[in-house]
């Protein structure tokens, strides 16, 4: 990032304003994607990356204001310090700093001074004091394990709980921009080919060898898609590379079971905005029911199937009520994408560990076993479901599933397949690391109770 020369360019504290605008909304409740929304369309490239940053440093941010400012001023001031902050915070080694720290100062103070004026004075005093006293006071601060995490504690706590000897990797991996990866269509062509395809475009891309991931490719710089060859015409998605397992896993299943028959009935149960069933009808022939709860988002699932040539029936309804919509014919396999914090894909929606609360999980947790429960009636005997969530929070995966698996006779647990996966933390002799996002996944068999 650098500073704008040209004189079209918005200015530096516009950019700022609504940079705090959407801090601010985060901070009240709001998703970023929510917020960032509400900024003028040709501003939001720059304020979306300029809030990733300041995300991503908020604990950081907070701190330093809470030691320079005991008392905090108006949110819409305090968002404007915060960010200036974050983005004033020392850089790691090897990065180079967003803004020249006084052209950074100046522009925040004109940038409150358009929020309120009488601020200006305030603002100006403490971020020249931390730009004075910047060594010792993130010395200092850092000692703080939510300021050097940039996670809020109970979130910290909870992942040494559940991961001893991860949980720095995760905290560390959340902080960094995932890459970006795709999905090549099955039915057009494969990951090598359409490396090639990138390369003679200039745009360098790697395969997998992993069994799951014989459709992924992973960009060495992100691209807008518009880039990308074939993109319109459905040759590829967007896709993380942990979310590339879903569909391979429930089609080919264990070690022991047969692949997904052509025609089999596929239920789709948290289907929007519809990654996970493209990914299904590209690898088999199948009549997929694509459930979502969210009529809006369910209109995503429509758009991509159209993209790509695939056909599925969509449904907007209740996957936990089946008496409402259901016909009484049972499922050859169900996937069920269950809610869920989004713990594992905190690298692409920094602002998620500021929304979550500690309950939310517990409550998470209630929702998803109620689905489960409500969702294996309508599977054949014989038939498998794949559930899957993008936590890395124990209660939300394995938790689940054990509960699940105690209380449901007829549910065998797969042994060796899936699991918790950590995110962006690369040990080829680990199988809990996984260069993807992090998510959970257990395959689930319905034994014939004799
Ligand atoms: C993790 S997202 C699914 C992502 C999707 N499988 C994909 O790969 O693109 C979870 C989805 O569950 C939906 N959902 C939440 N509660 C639901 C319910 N009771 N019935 C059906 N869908 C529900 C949400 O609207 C959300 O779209």
């Amino acid at each position: 990032m650098n500073t704008p020369t040209h004189s079209n360019a918005p200015s530096l504290s516009t950019q700022l304003l609504h940079t705090a605008q959407a801090v601010d909304a985060v901070r009240q409740g709001r998703s970023l994607t929510e917020a960032l929304t509400r900024c003028p369309a040709a501003l939001r490239p720059g304020v979306q990356a300029l809030s990733f940053t300041v995300l991503r440093r908020l604990g950081s941010a907070q701190a330093a204001r809470e030691y320079l400012a005991s008392k905090a001023p108006a949110a819409a001031v305090d968002a404007l310090l915060l960010s200036a902050l974050a983005l004033l915070w020392p850089t790691a080694a090897g990065e180079t700093a967003p803004y020249e720290e006084h052209t950074l100062v100046n522009q925040a103070v004109a940038a409150v001074k358009k929020v309120q004026l009488n601020s200006a004075s305030f603002v100006n005093a403490v971020l020249r004091r931390f730009i004075r006293e910047r060594d010792e006071i993130t010395h200092l601060l850092l000692k703080d394990p939510a300021a050097r995490s940039n996670h809020p504690t109970w979130w910290i706590k909870r992942l040494q709980q559940d991961w001893p000897t991860h949980w720095k990797g995760i905290l560390q991996a959340n902080n960094q921009q995932a890459p970006m990866c795709l999905r090549v269509n099955a039915r057009r062509g494969s990951a090598v080919e359409y490396v090639a395809r990138l390369a003679e475009t200039g745009i360098a891309a790697r395969s997998f060898e992993h069994p799951l991931l014989t459709h992924a490719v992973q960009l060495e710089k992100a691209v807008p898609v518009t880039q990308l060859p074939g993109f319109e015409q459905g040759d590829v998605s967007v896709q993380d590379l942990a979310a590339q397992w879903a569909a391979p896993l429930l089609v080919r299943g264990g070690s022991h079971s047969h692949a997904l028959a052509p025609g089999a009935r596929v239920l789709d149960a948290c289907a929007a905005p519809g990654g996970k069933t493209a990914h299904l009808l590209e690898l088999a022939e199948l009549d997929v029911w694509a459930v979502d709860s969210d009529a809006q988002r369910l209109k995503r699932v429509d758009e991509t199937l159209e993209r790509l040539s695939l056909k599925a029936h969509t449904l907007a309804c209740d996957a936990a009520a089946p008496q409402s919509w259901w016909d009484g014919q049972a499922f050859d396999a169900i996937l069920l994408d269950a809610p869920c914090s989004a713990s594992g894909i905190v690298r692409r929606h920094p602002d998620i560990r500021w929304l979550r609360r500690p309950e939310d999980i517990g409550a998470l947790s209630g929702t998803q076993s109620r689905l489960l429960k409500s969702l294996w009636p309508l599977l054949k005997p014989g038939g498998r479901l794949l559930y899957a969530t993008c936590s890395v929070f124990q209660q939300e995966g394995q938790g689940v599933m054990d509960a699940f698996v105690r209380q449901q006779e007829d549910a065998i647990h797969t042994a060796g397949v899936g699991g918790h996966l950590l995110p962006g933390l690369e040990d080829a002799a680990d199988p809990l690391c996984s260069p993807g996002d992090g998510f959970y996944y257990a395959l689930l068999e319905k034994r014939a109770l004799g």
